[in-house]
């Protein structure tokens, strides 16, 4: 059993101090917002995440999991300090690091000889190197383990982790937080702290890389009339290639593939040097979003000026509340812009009233309500009760029968049997 201090407790913050209570070890987390800290103090769980409530009540109740706003109170008695801070993106692409320098500032001198200072926020590349630099007195530590959760599923990938990568300048510190995580059985990559950063950015941008290749296919099938949905099987069972994310859909978005691909054509940029397949992933996954528009447009006529679209999902993806960088979102706000008037239904926001996007979308309580009256049913996020909607319903609610499912989810049959005319990624 170790005594941790988690130093931020937003999604990445949340899941390692809950994981780790689990695992036994004593954690004290902290966040600068007391609303936050009361919230979960009283063992509630302020986002959606699976299985979050149930382990941070039961970690909370049975002292192990505490939370704090004093950052220098949870460090006091500490063995390991997680950094779990927000980098957001600048205006100029790169990471803003001014919530860890203003961290660093505070805990500078306060932290416990022999403790173990764990960057677990996205970094440039180099700044681990910067940071031992500047805290280069005997005692200090400093580890990198960057985070490869994905939110909606981020206690599951903290539990069956597919690698814990350690980067370390120094064997034991390495050893140690093995140890932390030994109760996981995991495999880990051992390595220095600017490979282990290295990792984090190169397996984001490698991802994004990765569906902005199948979107670009899926346009390519739309065109020679093939089916996206055999070739992304046929490829992804090349185990050289590998089935996930080459789901096609409406681009990659959230608070984090947007972020750290920009962050790595300025790391690139400013070690003098260009990364041009990623800049191409970017460019094709904002042109792709565009696409989806104009197809969108041209299903409803070549105008959308008054028309009610129902939107089925505004979240950047399944599983989760978050809209941050949401494609849905965007391709929903690019349509009002046009005068189209959006009526969404969304089950993770439906009840978020306190969103400004309300402002301009009407928040339906139900996909039925959101589809009376509308031109076109268009689904955005792939929430799996959409999946399941029955067309005969639908069609008996909408004004003109048109469906574009940006998500491939629908059976395409049955709407189409129902009525409907159905467009979605990847089919002519
Ligand atoms: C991503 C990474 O998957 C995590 O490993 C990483 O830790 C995290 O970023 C982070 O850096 O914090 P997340 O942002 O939660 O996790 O979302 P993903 O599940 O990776 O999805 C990202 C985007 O790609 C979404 O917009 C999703 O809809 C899209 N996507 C994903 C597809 O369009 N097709 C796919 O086949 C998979």
């Amino acid at each position: 059993m170790s005594r941790v201090a988690v130093i931020g407790s937003g999604y990445v913050g949340l899941t390692t101090a809950v994981g780790l209570a689990k695992l036994g070890h004593e954690i004290i987390a902290t966040d600068l917002d007391q609303t936050r800290v009361d919230i979960l103090s009283s063992g509630v769980c302020p986002i959606v995440e699976q299985g979050m409530p149930a382990i941070l009540q039961e970690c909370t109740e049975a002292g192990q999991l505490q939370f704090t706003t004093n950052n220098l109170l949870a460090i006091r008695d500490a063995e390991f300090i997680f950094l779990c801070l927000p980098t957001p993106q600048r205006v100029d692409g790169r990471a803003d690091l001014s919530a860890i320098t203003t961290v660093l500032k505070e805990l500078n001198g306060a932290i416990p000889n022999e403790a173990r200072l764990v960057m677990k926020s996205t970094v440039p590349i180099g700044t681990g190197s910067k940071i031992q630099k500047d805290f280069s007195h005997a005692g200090f530590h400093y580890v990198s383990n960057p985070e490869f959760l994905r939110e909606g599923r981020a206690l599951h990938d903290f539990f069956s982790p597919d690698r814990i990568v350690i980067g370390a300048n120094d064997d034991e510190s390495a050893a140690r937080l093995e140890q932390l995580y030994a109760g996981l059985g995991a495999r880990f990559i051992r390595t220095d702290v600017t490979s282990a950063e290295a990792i984090k950015y190169a397996s984001n941008a490698f991802l994004a890389t990765k569906i902005s290749f199948i979107n670009e296919m899926a346009t390519l099938c739309e065109a020679l009339d093939a089916n996206i949905d055999h070739v992304s099987m046929g490829m992804g069972l090349d185990t050289r290639i590998g089935e996930s994310f080459l789901r096609p859909g409406p681009g990659w978005g959230g608070s984090c593939f947007p972020k750290d691909s920009k962050a790595l054509l300025a790391i690139a940029e400013d070690c003098g040097k260009t990364f041009e397949v990623l800049k191409s992933a970017i460019y094709a996954n904002e042109i792709h979003q565009n696409r989806i528009v104009e197809r969108i447009v041209a299903q409803l006529g070549g105008e959308v000026l008054n028309q009610r679209i129902a939107v089925l999902g505004l979240t950047f993806k399944a599983g989760t509340d978050d809209i941050r960088d949401s494609p849905a979102l965007k391709i929903a706000m690019e349509l009002h812009g046009r005068g189209a008037q959006i009526a969404a239904y969304d089950p993770a926001l439906n009840e978020r009233l306190e969103l400004s996007i309300w402002g301009q979308i009407e928040n339906c309580p139900t996909p039925q309500i959101a589809a009376v009256g509308a031109s076109m049913i268009l689904i955005l996020t792939e929430w799996p009760e959409f999946a399941s909607l029955a067309p005969a319903e639908f069609a008996a609610l909408v004004c003109r029968q048109n469906v574009f499912d940006a998500r491939n989810i629908l059976p395409r049959t049955m709407w189409i049997e129902a009525g409907f005319v159905l467009a979605s990624i990847g089919f002519a």
